[in-house]
């Protein structure tokens, strides 16, 4: 008997020892932790406290935690304004919109926070402190015994406040359910921008009301899989879209957890979808056959920026979008755009005259500038940010006024500080290592994709964000994002496997302090991950977990 008790005694030892040594399971790392000992052990029905000055929105954000948090644990919450409640918030105005501090004792959890944004957060790092990852899942737990908290007091807040995914939909549609398990995973991660690529050569992936041939024609295409090289379009019937009720469904969705979304529509390039559906006005050749796109690449079948339908299509396309999407931003791409048959057309031609400029790059921005003037006459609620991938840079002689962002992926860094120096705004997605499409390793178990295996957890843990910037450019950087394009990519299990874990690191660098990232820490941090993405339904790339 006595020897029973000496081992178990020690065995407890042993596990307060582990308990002490290993970090908290936290993603991406809060600016500030200390650990203390002992832990809060959650009664079988717990109070909550949300004075009534925390406003309706904080109240929303408790009672979605709340109903979630006793579906997966079985404990039922209180949600009232007790002053002795166990759960505690309290505004706390000094503190930045996205940022919080956590303090949880032995007898209470205390979260202060100055915006609905900081107290949703704040309970995404308190639901990955619990014992299970089911109620981060959204399902019910059935291997916890006791619901209990570490002791620990953590202050956190963003280093950006821009953090973004971007899925491409235009070569591959997923389906609104795809889209919300997404939703879910980047709001755990304190993910807040949702870039949606809904337009490409290959689909058009957005109703708009007004040319209802883009999605009857522009969403769907003869092939599944998109020929490159030895493989062939397999002549199969293939496509989809998101009507617009669909869409506000997915605004809804992504709103509930802080997430805005910024729809991209590639014009003019990347458009031969859309000059599919309408090539009466959106093509250079209107008399020649234009069909959705069945291969990879970049199609020169660019829309015909001469034509003043195309001019007032853009408007068009960018009203509803306005209308569906209550957000900052809308995306126009702008990258990768040929200009062989805008060289080819003499309406084209006669543009570019009639603007005195040789060089046909010009006819693109001067497209854009139009756009941007539409929306410059909007009233301030429909007032949009534009932004372009970085290509509209350069190879123009009339460059875009400062008020755009970029977004920088070719040769990012040096054309993220270009951009900086000339006073706009810039968004880091570094090509490699943050093409989360590209393969992560190069096991036999990598699925088919673009790149060399080099894209791996740790080198897109190691991109560092803004090294070497002088701090005076600095504020010009919004943040970071890392993007999925899907050419190789048909199924959405597919897209999580090469996605996840690497967009638990792309999360940490928008989050986390430089100086507190350490990938050996974070692969420690990250195994707990697994089982979130198996509760969540979501696949992963596997190798890096134990
Ligand atoms: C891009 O990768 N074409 C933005």
């Amino acid at each position: 008997m006595k020897l029973r008790t000496l081992l178990l005694a020690l065995a407890c030892v042993c596990v307060a020892l582990v308990q002490a040594a290993s970090p908290l399971s936290l993603i991406p790392l809060p600016a500030s932790v200390q650990q203390g000992s002992g832990q809060f052990t959650f009664p079988a029905k717990v109070q909550l406290c949300v004075p009534s000055y925390t406003g309706d929105s904080v109240k929303a954000v408790v009672k979605r935690w709340a109903g979630n948090f006793t579906k997966s644990t079985g404990i039922k919450v209180s949600v009232g304004k007790k002053a002795n409640a166990a759960i505690q918030l309290r505004l706390n105005s000094g503190l930045a919109p996205e940022a919080y501090d956590l303090q949880v004792t032995r007898e209470r959890i205390v979260i202060e926070a100055a915006r609905p944004a900081g107290f949703f957060y704040a309970l995404q790092t308190l639901n990955q402190l619990l014992p299970s990852r089911a109620v981060m899942a959204g399902v019910k737990a059935t291997d916890v015994q006791a619901w209990t908290l570490p002791v620990v007091t953590i202050k956190d807040h963003p280093r950006f406040e821009w953090r973004g995914f971007m899925l491409d939909e235009g070569r591959h549609f997923y389906g609104k359910e795809e889209i919300k398990k997404l939703l879910d995973v980047m709001a755990a991660y304190k993910l807040n921008r949702f870039h949606w690529h809904l337009t490409e050569d290959q689909g058009w992936r957005i109703e708009i009301k007004k040319y209802p041939l883009l999605t009857e024609v522009g969403a769907w295409r003869n092939s599944k899989v998109l020929g490159w090289g030895e493989v062939k379009p397999d002549g199969q019937r293939y496509g989809g879209y998101y009507t617009q009720k669909d869409a506000r469904e997915i605004v809804r969705y992504a709103q509930e957890r802080f997430i805005e979304i910024v729809p991209e529509v590639d014009i003019p390039g990347h458009s031969q979808a859309a000059v599919a559906a309408y090539p009466e006005f959106l093509s250079c050749d209107p008399q020649n056959q234009h069909e959705v796109w069945l291969w990879q690449g970049v199609s020169p079948d660019v829309i015909n920026v001469s034509h003043p339908q195309a001019v007032q299509f853009a408007k068009d396309v960018i009203d509803e979008l306005t209308a569906i999407f209550p957000f900052r931003y809308i995306h126009l791409g702008g990258d990768e755009c040929p200009t062989n048959k805008w060289e080819a057309n003499e309406a084209c031609r006669q543009q570019l005259a009639s603007i005195g400029s040789k060089n046909f790059r010009d006819l693109q921005i001067n497209f854009y500038r139009q756009l941007q003037d539409h929306i410059a006459q909007k009233p301030a609620s429909e007032q949009r940010q534009l932004i372009f991938w970085n290509e509209v840079l350069h190879g123009n002689t009339r460059p875009l006024g400062t008020d755009i962002t970029i977004m920088a992926w070719v040769g990012a860094d040096g054309a993220a500080k270009d951009a900086a120096q000339r006073g706009m705004k810039t968004i880091l997605s570094p090509q490699i290592p943050y093409y989360i499409n590209r393969r992560q390793s190069n096991l036999p178990t990598e699925p088919r994709s673009q790149g060399h295996g080099t894209e791996t957890v740790e080198a897109v843990y190691n991109y560092v964000p803004m090294a070497g910037i002088p701090a005076d450019l600095q504020q010009q950087y919004m943040g970071v994002q890392a993007n999925f394009w899907t050419e190789w990519v048909e199924e959405a299990s597919v897209v999580q496997y090469l996605m996840f874990p690497r967009l638990a690191a792309v999360a940490e660098a928008g989050w986390t302090p430089q100086q507190l990232r350490k990938y050996p820490d974070f692969l420690e941090r990250l195994q707990a991950e697994a089982k979130y993405y198996e509760l969540r339904g979501v696949d992963y790339g596997k190798h890096v977990f134990r």
